[in-house]
């Protein structure tokens, strides 16, 4: 089956490319460099030449504290590409996977965001985001929306990483631990939306949005003592030796990010027939492809 995928160069569309073509896709990957998804009429074009059966929107604007103050280049790439490529798939009959985010929500629960939920996001990345989603929902029926969060990947730049090189250069680190989410690895992700592709194959599957995280829930403070231990458990330079747990008030950025941002795949797993990793495995296991197996 023909899938056309944007952002192919970040850190999801790299992991994803390569299962779907494992999967027996016939892929073709763009990034902004030869689909810059804000130009409708390019994106039109090209859609209507490689008439794809299923689009995967993994391009976006992330760059959460820089949108506070580029809020038109996050809303460009956010909301308008969204939209040019929902009208694109429709022009072509084709399907269309939109990859959207947790930040849609203002934190204010203590239980499990459900898809039904009210959304409020906090930052103009959230609110972008959810614009792109009311976009793609707008004009193309045939959508899939899959809101994930906590993404790392072993390619690009991610919390995994930055808590690798700084552990490896600073004797102690502050991290939050007011913020609860669930870290996801973009090879489980990559996977679920394999899944979805299948899915949306049969015919069968109902459209709208889902949500795929990986399984647990942890403060950023958790997921960055995980990381350490795991650096340690393979001998990764480690001259970090204490993590201590600040509140996000001692740690201000630009954007307002959501407190509690845990989401209820519950819908996504009976739908698609998955079973989602714990994220602890999932961190384990995206090291050691990285790094190998370390000390049991
Ligand atoms: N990262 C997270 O923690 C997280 C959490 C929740 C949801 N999400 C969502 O998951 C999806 C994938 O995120 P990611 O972490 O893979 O992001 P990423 O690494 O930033 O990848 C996004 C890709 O889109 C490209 N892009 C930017 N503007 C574009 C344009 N106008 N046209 C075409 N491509 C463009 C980027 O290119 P440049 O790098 O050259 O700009 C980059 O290659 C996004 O929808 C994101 O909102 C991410």
């Amino acid at each position: 089956m023909k899938i056309l995928v944007t952002g192919s160069e970040g850190q999801l569309g790299r992991d994803l490319i390569p299962r779907l073509k494992a999967a027996g896709h016939d892929v073709c990957g763009y990034d902004v460099g030869s689909l810059d998804i804000t130009d409708a009429a390019k994106t039109s074009e090209l859609v209507a030449a490689e008439k794809p059966f299923v689009i995967i929107n993994c391009a976006a604007y992330t760059q959460v504290d820089k949108a506070e103050t580029e809020r038109d280049a996050a809303y460009a790439v956010n909301r308008d590409g969204a939209a040019n490529l929902a009208q694109a798939a429709a022009r072509c009959k084709a399907r269309l996977i939109h990859i959207s985010t947790d930040f849609v929500f203002d934190g204010l629960k203590s239980t499990p965001y459900a898809e039904a939920d009210a959304v409020n996001p906090l930052s103009v990345y959230g609110a972008s985001k959810l614009a792109g989603e009311e976009a793609v929902a707008g004009r193309l029926p045939e959508h899939i929306i899959v809101r994930t969060a906590w993404l790392y990947g072993g390619q690009g730049n991610n919390f995994v990483k930055t808590i690798l090189r700084l552990a490896s250069e600073r004797e102690s680190l502050n991290i939050v631990y007011d913020q609860i989410g669930t870290p996801t690895w973009t090879s489980d992700l990559s996977d679920a939306i394999v899944l979805t592709v299948k899915a949306v194959e049969s015919g069968k599957t109902p459209y709208g949005v889902y949500h795929y995280t990986n399984e647990g829930v942890a403060s950023w403070y958790d997921f960055a003592v995980a990381i350490v231990e795991e650096a340690r458990r393979r001998g990764l330079k480690v001259k970090c030796n204490s993590l201590e747990p600040i509140l996000t008030s001692g740690y201000p950025t630009p954007a307002k990010r959501p407190a509690y941002s845990v989401l209820d795949k519950e819908k996504f797993k009976k739908t698609f027939g998955v079973e989602i990793p714990y994220w602890r495995v999932s961190l384990k296991n995206m090291m050691t492809e990285l790094y190998g197996g370390g000390i049991a």
